[in-house]
């Protein structure tokens, strides 16, 4: 194999890892662009906010902690809390659950969400 061959090879090499690292999210970035949601939501168990604690999130039923007063919407969404239901709040919370109380704009970029959602499986699972 020739040096430059080696060298093309080993750039894809790289730039496979690099597109599995963003399949995956990324959860240093993850972290920062949680600041966005900080503000409102504790990382504590049981620590109330302007939002309720997202502590053991996922897998949980939308609303249904008792500790923490809901909009009749989110009651009623029946949204179970996965990666999948979390990316589509995160990215528009009023159209995924119309007149819910979260006033929070939304989080447009698929790429920075997958990387908050990583973050927030690691932190909240
Ligand atoms: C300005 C305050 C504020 C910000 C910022 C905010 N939230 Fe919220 N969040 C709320 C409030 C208030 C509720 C309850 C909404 C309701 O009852 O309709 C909520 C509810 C939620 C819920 C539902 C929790 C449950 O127990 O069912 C999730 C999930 C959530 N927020 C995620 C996020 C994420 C992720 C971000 C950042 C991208 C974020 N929030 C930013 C205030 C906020």
């Amino acid at each position: 194999m020739t040096f430059s061959k080696l060298l093309l090879s080993s750039a894809i090499v790289l730039l496979s890892m690099h597109g599995v690292a963003h399949a995956q999210g990324d959860p240093k970035r993850g972290e920062k662009l949680f600041e966005d949601c900080r503000a409102c939501h504790s990382v504590e168990r049981g620590v109330n906010g302007v939002g309720p604690s997202l502590h053991g999130v996922f897998g949980r039923r939308a609303a249904e902690r008792d500790d923490f007063r809901y909009s009749p919407a989110l009651k009623r969404s029946g949204i179970t809390w996965t990666p999948q239901t979390m990316d589509a709040f995160a990215a528009d919370p009023q159209k995924t659950v119309p007149a819910n109380r979260m006033p929070y704009a939304g989080m447009p970029d698929a790429r920075d969400r997958a990387d908050l959602i990583m973050y927030m499986q690691q932190v909240f699972k």
